[in-house]
């Protein structure tokens, strides 16, 4: 259940380690040549099933500490193509970015693996990993091109030319992934630019990566070297409490040590333009750009978001939803890929608002809210989607009355640490 905060939130955070850079620090270490530490990464269950997979696969994985900032992991590395075969089905839970990005690299290594996963992640659409890896060689079995993913991989791995149909970094990583294995150069050109987090962990493990406007090239077999890598804080985690600073009078928060890649800070433009009060703090910049972001209330206004900015904000929109439930108004379309996330979030998303009080419209590829009357709070169900369950607790803090969300332990894929860290900010 949670209350509403009629006096805002007000504090300092400091988000957990970033999910997605996680995800890709961990699988460059496990090709590299030798020992690599990571540290600040993430405490989620998303991140947890990639080190579940890749253990299975042979990959020694410590746990040698912990803190604030997330887990300290040690990966000893089985060079390129040193993965072994499973014993048993690999299991992703409810992580697409494990199964995708890793059937990249099980593409390119001669034996077969089944990679399966929760109810929603054997409900997500894998044709879009499945056509360009079988293209380059691989054998790719599915349930009608949903999980579980039986892949037999292949020494020879081709390297192709690839136009992914939908902007996904994860499919711009599965092709690269199997592409630095291959004899030849990998391309990747895609339709709208997504998160670059795979070209620059890339960079860091010491493979050079080619990138020229939306395209990007990397010429295989080129070896990773081990390195020590610090995890940034998660902006789409952060995002959850910029976009209650911004919409509840009395508040400010700062949030420090988090990632500010510029594909990532769509988040900061739309409060931005909603009125909020952001400002942007650089701090260091190795590899990735990390900052501090403060957030104070403003008079919030209307604003769009156009399919092109949807790329820059995919996983922030259901929050995003929830700040105009406050005040303003905010119309999306072109994000129709929302409907294959962790549940069909643009209905999930309607519904749990609408039944809170507020003023919502569906639309085929966004939605519609307009913040003109003040939420009741209710009782909502956030669908075994992390993203849903905290975005329904921002719009409950701005209610006149409590508000149940059935299934919010789900934020523990992302955030395990969401809910104390709320209690928290209560100003
Ligand atoms: C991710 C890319 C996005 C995002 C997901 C993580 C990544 O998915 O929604 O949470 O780490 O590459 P798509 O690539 O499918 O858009």
């Amino acid at each position: 259940m949670v209350q509403p905060a009629p006096r805002g939130v007000r504090g300092r955070v400091r988000p957990p380690g970033d999910k997605a850079i996680s995800h890709r620090y961990a699988l460059l270490a496990a090709l590299a040549d030798g020992r690599s530490e990571i540290r600040g990464y993430s405490t989620g269950g998303d991140c947890a099933s990639t080190i579940g997979c890749l253990r299975a696969l042979g990959v020694a994985i410590e746990e040698v500490g912990r803190d604030a900032s997330g887990l300290t992991l040690t990966v000893n590395g089985r060079g390129l193509g040193g993965l072994s075969a499973p014993a048993a089905m690999l299991d992703a839970g409810n992580s697409g970015s494990t199964m995708r990005m890793l059937a990249g690299i099980l593409s390119a290594h001669p034996f077969q693996t089944t990679m399966t996963g929760d109810d929603s992640l054997r409900r997500r659409p894998m044709r879009r990993v499945i056509l360009p890896l079988e293209r380059m060689g691989a054998r790719i079995g599915s349930d009608d091109g949903r999980p579980p993913l039986s892949i037999q991989g292949t020494s020879s791995i081709q390297p192709i030319e690839f136009a992914p149909e939908v902007p996904s970094a994860q499919v711009k990583t599965a092709v690269l992934l199997a592409g630095l294995h291959a004899d030849g150069l990998t391309t990747v050109h895609e339709p709208l630019a997504t998160r670059d987090h795979t070209e620059r962990a890339l960079d860091a493990f010491g493979v050079r990566v080619e990138a020229r406007g939306r395209s990007v090239s990397v010429r295989g077999r080129q070896r990773l070297a081990a390195q020590n890598l610090d995890v940034p804080g998660d902006i789409s985690s952060a995002a959850f409490w910029m976009v209650a600073a911004a919409s509840l009078a009395g508040s400010e928060i700062e949030i420090g040590s988090v990632g500010i890649n510029p594909t990532r800070t769509g988040v900061i433009d739309v409060l931005r333009r909603m009125g909020a009060d952001v400002t942007v703090e650089n701090g260091s910049n190795v590899g990735e750009p990390i900052g501090t972001i403060r957030v104070r209330h403003g008079h919030l206004g209307s604003t769009v978001i156009a399919p092109e900015d949807v790329p820059g904000v995919i996983d922030e929109l259901p929050v995003l939803g929830a700040l105009a439930t406050h005040g303003g108004e905010l119309r999306v379309t072109g994000a129709q890929e929302l409907r294959v996330k962790e549940s069909d979030r643009i209905s999930a998303l309607a519904d749990g608002l609408r039944r809170m009080g507020a003023d919502i419209d569906e639309l085929p590829d966004g939605f519609h809210v307009r913040g003109s009357r003040r939420l009741r709070g209710g009782e909502v169900d956030a669908r075994n989607d992390h993203r849903l369950a905290m975005a329904f607790a921002v719009a409950a803090l701005g209610a006149s009355g409590p508000t149940t969300i059935h299934d919010a332990g789900a934020a523990a894929v992302s955030y395990p640490e969401f809910f104390a860290v709320l209690e928290s900010l209560r100003a």
